[in-house]
Parts: C-alpha cells; sequence; structure tokens
C-alpha cells in the first residue's frame, strides 16, 4: 500500500459516510476485492466489462452468504475485501448489524436505485429483486385457494404445504413482511395456521419444495421465483414435467403486493480500496449491468429502465409488488425468528 493510500485511509476514517470527492493525490491502486455469494457463468462477462471500463481488476472470493460473512469476523480489520455481495435482507441486516459495512452516499445509487431497495444510512444498495411466490399443484389446487400468504393459514389447505426451514433467511423476510403488516399477535396465528397446514416437517431448500409439489407429497409451496424460472429454462425432461404439473402464484396481488427481497451489495469498512467499491457499485446499476446481474440469476433489475428480456420472466407475466422497504424486513428479523420459534415454524 503506498503512503497516500495510507494517508486517505486515516482521514476518511472520520469522515462519515464516504463520498467520490477523491482528492487527486489519493488514487487507489486499480484493484478491487470483491466477496461474492453469486456464481453465475454470466457475472463473467459482468466482471470483465468493470475491468475494461475502469482499469480496475477484480479479485473474487466466491462462498455460501454465511461463509462470508464468518470469514468477513474472522478476518476483522486486516480484511482485504472491498465489496460484499449477498443475497436476502436478513443476510444484509445480519452483516450491517455486524458492523461489517460502511455506509457511503452515492448520487448515481442514490438517484438508480428505488429507496425502498437500500438501505436509508448507505449500507448496503439492491442490486436485483426476487418474489418469494406460492407453487401449487394443478390436480390438486384451485389456485383460487392460495391467492395470497395469508390463505396457506387456512384450514382448507391442511396437510397441503411443504416450506423450507422457518429459520431460513428467505423465511425469516416473510415472516418479517407479516409482522410489519398484520402485527406481531396476527403474523404469529398466521405462522401457526402454515405449520398446521404442513404436509411434512420442513426440510430442504425451495426446488425441493417445488419438487415434491410436482411429486404429490405436497401440493402448496413457497419458493423464491428464480427457482421456479431456473426450472422453466431448463431443457432436461423431468424438470420440464415438474413445470407443466405446478403452477404460481403471484400472492396478495388483491392486497398489498407480492412479497419481494433483493441480492445486495455494500462497501466494507475496513475496504482498501473503499473508491473502487463505489466505483464498482455504481457500475453495477448502469443498465447494461443491470441486465446481466438480474438475468443472470432469474431476478429483476432494482433499475427499472434495464428491461430484461427473459424468457421465463416474460412467460410469468406482471404482478403487483409489495412496496415494503426492504430495511423494515430486516429490522423485523429477531422478531420474526422468535415468532418461528413459537410457532415450531422448525
Ligand atoms: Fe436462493
Amino acid at each position: 500500500m503506498t503512503v497516500s493510500n495510507l494517508l486517505f485511509r486515516a482521514l476518511c476514517a472520520c469522515a462519515l459516510p464516504l463520498t467520490l470527492a477523491t482528492p487527486a493525490w489519493a488514487a487507489e491502486e486499480p484493484v478491487l476485492n470483491l466477496y461474492s455469494a453469486r456464481h453465475y457463468q454470466t457475472d463473467e462477462a459482468l466482471y470483465s466489462n468493470f475491468t475494461k471500463a475502469t482499469g480496475i481488476k477484480i479479485n473474487r472470493i466466491e462462498a455460501g452468504d454465511e461463509q462470508l460473512v464468518e470469514r468477513l469476523k474472522t478476518e476483522g480489520a486486516a480484511s482485504p475485501a472491498d465489496v460484499l455481495l449477498i443475497v436476502d435482507a436478513a443476510r444484509l441486516w445480519q452483516a450491517e448489524q455486524l458492523g461489517l459495512f460502511l455506509p457511503v452516499k452515492s448520487a448515481v445509487l442514490e438517484e438508480r436505485i428505488p429507496a425502498k431497495y437500500r438501505d436509508p444510512a448507505g449500507n448496503w444498495y439492491g442490486m436485483s429483486y426476487r418474489a418469494r411466490v406460492i407453487v401449487y399443484n394443478k390436480s390438486k389446487v384451485n389456485p383460487a385457494d392460495v391467492a395470497s400468504y395469508e390463505m396457506l393459514a387456512d384450514p382448507k389447505n391442511k396437510g397441503k404445504i411443504c416450506t423450507r426451514s422457518g429459520s431460513h433467511p428467505y423465511s425469516l423476510s416473510l415472516l418479517g413482511s407479516e409482522i410489519a403488516h398484520l402485527g406481531p399477535a396476527k403474523a404469529e396465528t398466521w405462522a401457526k395456521g402454515v405449520v398446521s397446514n404442513m404436509a411434512r416437517a420442513p426440510k430442504g431448500g425451495d426446488t425441493d419444495q417445488i419438487k415434491a409439489v410436482a411429486a404429490g407429497e405436497c401440493a402448496i409451496a413457497l419458493s423464491n421465483s428464480y427457482y421456479y424460472a431456473r426450472l422453466m429454462r431448463s431443457t432436461k425432461p423431468d424438470e420440464l414435467e415438474i413445470v407443466a404439473k405446478t403452477g404460481v402464484v403471484w400472492p396478495n396481488q388483491a392486497g398489498n403486493g407480492t412479497h419481494v427481497n433483493i441480492s445486495g451489495a455494500g462497501v466494507m469498512k475496513n475496504a482498501p480500496h473503499k473508491e473502487n467499491a463505489i466505483k464498482f457499485l455504481e457500475y453495477l446499476v448502469s443498465n447494461d449491468a443491470q441486465r446481466h446481474f438480474a438475468d443472470g440469476n432469474n431476478e429483476w433489475p432494482v433499475v427499472a429502465s434495464a428491461a430484461v428480456a427473459n424468457p421465463a420472466l416474460d412467460a410469468l407475466g406482471k404482478f403487483k409488488v409489495d412496496p415494503l422497504p426492504i430495511a423494515t424486513l430486516g429490522k423485523n428479523i429477531a422478531d420474526a425468528q422468535r415468532l418461528a420459534d413459537r410457532s415450531g415454524w422448525k
């Protein structure tokens, strides 16, 4: 590290939030260390285009969300990480609570990303969004009986539901959303109703639930939209068979809208290359990068003008999105976990 770089780091440590007003003498080495929970083929183009445009080389550490957070905790102030890219409000909230992020301000990020998809303090910024949908077996369920998350607790759906663990971030974020909309008491009643309607104890990931629905082991499942879209785009006959046997509901279209969550990124508190990190986040909200980023995992870009031509998402159609800010989900995570425990959603 150069002397000017060290000096810059010492100076900017007390000047939060960081902005892009970098003095010329504080130029960083053209490197960005990215800790990413994403691992898609299309991301190669995403990263090489950034390097082409800026001359900044990206070093990537790819691992699961939890491993990355654990690694950052262990590395502490000596961490080489500049940017952390992970999924779901629950995990972003956890990283924020651990003090891993440096709040940053950027006119580009604030202008391009709708306020509901970013942290008001600038700890993290949403880059794409996904929906929590209801998948049902076409021969066993009338979609009108699963038109909302709340209907999953209706006694008429007894013995039909399969889900992943209630402690998984995807479940906790949905519970956090129910707490926000219904209040804690009704949300708990709802969660207990969902548990009493389960066909089996929670196990596996979202794709496992979709498969179980198609196989008739249960009839209704919750899943993130990209898992279903991935099956729709499959060339494997057995996966296309699963799609043929199942349908998708956008929940709560007559009410608040469907619960969505984000893939998000933030600059690390101890980032050796903070300016490069902000440049990278700003690059990710350019129209081109948004298309690559969202399409790589069959998600929607947070920047509305960056329309994605994705055959699976196009086939699923448009839907009303719950306007609840993602940061609200994070704030409700601890309550959501207590609620999951009390309701027996293991
Ligand atoms: Fe996932």
